[in-house]
Parts: structure tokens; C-alpha cells; sequence
């Protein structure tokens, strides 16, 4: 089969036809795929009703794996899944919905927020593929946004002023963004501040975007209402929805980012539903800045 993408975002994301994840990928499908997300930059594969190691072997088959282990605040003896998967869902190791005042959910809710995946990492991800087994009823859309046509958009002086900034990430600014603060000693030193350019450049294209998340939390040089102020500002621009696709989960769905030039966020859904969600993800090509040693 032959693959085919038609457009189904303003600016960006494609839908995919002609792709079997049950099956491995022939070297042409690889080549589309990759050049399918230089051009759409998201793609949605629908009807993949795939297992763990079928996502894992479609994964691989792209790129190498970013392990998730000591992103999030489920202890070693938590985890429901693999530690090749970022567990996206709201449930327990015994996939139990948790409670609305559990830590873990109250810090997940954090991809609420604009964000692009591992940004709190020294090397942030390449592409993410989140792959649903479990949706709720109404509500739980994952929103993108296209941060290179964003970037386009932006004044000449306003380029001018941000080429050269360097943002600090962190999961604890994201939470503490919307009041949560509840980490412990071992969380705060894991998730020390890394250094991420503002403006970065995509290694295959060789275009521009604006690398926003919500885990920027200072930008170096620039007092911190004025910094704030800043990435709030373009934050608004970037997300206006013209430069936004919302996708709405089908069972079985699986959507493909490039975190080099989106940023995307989860949308609120009936908090006792189950959402099984889950992420695997390919490694990022290096740092956007050099990081200072710890
Ligand atoms: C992610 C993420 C959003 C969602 O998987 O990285 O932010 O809608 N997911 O679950
Ligand atoms: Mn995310």
C-alpha cells in the first residue's frame, strides 16, 4: 500500500492513509513518514489497534528511544507500563482512575499547558507518538501548535530582539505556572533547570520556529517580570487558532509530533472517566544550548 497524507490543520498536520503498525514498515513508509512530519509536522494515523511492543517496534523503527523514566512523579514501584512509555494516562498501577487530589494527577494535569515534550531535558525529543487505548467520553482533544509559522509571523524588530535568548526550563516552573509546588528534595535536584535556545533552527529543513513551553521559566539577561511578560506574549501569538489544530480522539488514534516546531497541550475531560494514553518517543538530535555543568 502506498502512503498517502492529506492536510487537516490551517497551517500544518496531515492525516495518513496507507500505514499497518501491526506490520513492520518498509523502507519507503520510513521515508514517507519522515518526510511526511518535515511537511505536516503532526500526523494522525487512525484505526491502529496496536500493542505496547507494536508501538515500541514502529517507534524504533524511526528513531532511537528517549526512555521517560524520572520524567513525572510516580515512584519505580508505580509504574504501569514499560519504561520505554510515558505514562499520559490518569491511572494507578492497578488502572485505577486516581483520586482528584492525588499528587501524580494533580502534577500530569501540568501537559494542560503549552508545552513541548523534554524541553526540561539538556537534549529534547524529536517526535512523540501517542497512541490511545482508552477515551472518554467528551472532552480530553490534544491541541498543536505550529511554532515555525508562528515564528514567520513575528515583526522583523521582535526576531531581532530573540534570536540570541536562552530560556531556563524546569518542570517545577510549568507546575508552580498553576500553584503546584509539592515536590520533594530528590524531584528538586532531578529537575534542575536546563538552558534552551528561544529561537532554534530544524535540522532537516533548515527553517526557523520559536521553541516555547511552559517549563521556561526565566530567559537569561532579562529581569523576570520582563521575562515572564515575554514568553506570555509570544505564547499568545503562537497559539491564536490560526496557527492551532485540535485533534479529537478516535480509539485506537495514534498521533506523531515533532516537538522541533510545535508546542501541544490536553484538554480537560470528565475526571472519573478512564483516558489510557500512551507515549513513546524519539530522541532528540542534541542540545539547543550549551548547559552549564551541574
Ligand atoms: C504528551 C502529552 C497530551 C494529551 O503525551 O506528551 O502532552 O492530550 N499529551 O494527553
Ligand atoms: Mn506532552
Amino acid at each position: 500500500m502506498t502512503v498517502s497524507i492529506r492536510q487537516v490543520g490551517p497551517c500544518f498536520a496531515g492525516e495518513v492513509d496507507g500505514i499497518d503498525m501491526t506490520k513492520p514498515l518498509t523502507q519507503s513508509d520510513i521515508e514517507a513518514i519522515h518526510a511526511g512530519m518535515d511537511a505536516y509536522a503532526v500526523l494522525v494515523f487512525h484505526n491502529q489497534d496496536i500493542d505496547d511492543a507494536q508501538q515500541l517496534a514502529f517507534t524504533e523503527s524511526l528513531g532511537e528511544l528517549e526512555h521517560s523514566i524520572g520524567a513525572g512523579l510516580r515512584k519505580p514501584d508505580e509504574y504501569r507500563l514499560p519504561t520505554q512509555f510515558a505514562d499520559v494516562s490518569n491511572l494507578d498501577k492497578e488502572n485505577k482512575v486516581y483520586g482528584r487530589e492525588d499528587r501524580r494527577r494533580l502534577f500530569a494535569i501540568g501537559n494542560r499547558l503549552w508545552h513541548s515534550d523534554s524541553s526540561f531535558k539538556p537534549v529534547p525529543s524529536k517526535y512523540s507518538l501517542l497512541h490511545a487505548r482508552a477515551v472518554p467520553s467528551t472532552g480530553g482533544n490534544t491541541e498543536f501548535a505550529d511554532m515555525r509559522t508562528a515564528y514567520e509571523a513575528l515583526d522583523n524588530q521582535t526576531k531581532a530582539e530573540i534570536e540570541d535568548m536562552i530560556c531556563a526550563h524546569s518542570q517545577i516552573f510549568s507546575r508552580k505556572s498553576v500553584g503546584f509546588e509539592l515536590f520533594d528534595e530528590e524531584e528538586r535536584i532531578r529537575m534542575a533547570p536546563v538552558r534552551q535556545r528561544l529561537v532554534r533552527t530544524h535540522p532537516s529543513t533548515g527553517r526557523k520556529s520559536l521553541f516555547l513551553s511552559s517549563h521556561a521559566g526565566e530567559i537569561e539577561g532579562v529581569p523576570q517580570p520582563e521575562a515572564m511578560l515575554l514568553l506570555k506574549d509570544l505564547t499568545e501569538h503562537a497559539t491564536q487558532r490560526e496557527f492551532v489544530y485540535s485533534h479529537k480522539w478516535r480509539l485506537h488514534d495514534l498521533v506523531m509530533w515533532d516537538n522541533r516546531r510545535t508546542m501541544h497541550r490536553a484538554r480537560p475531560f470528565p475526571e472519573h472517566e478512564p483516558r489510557d494514553m500512551r507515549r513513546t518517543t524519539v530522541v532528540g538530535d542534541g542540545p539547543t544550548a550549551e548547559q552549564i555543568a551541574a
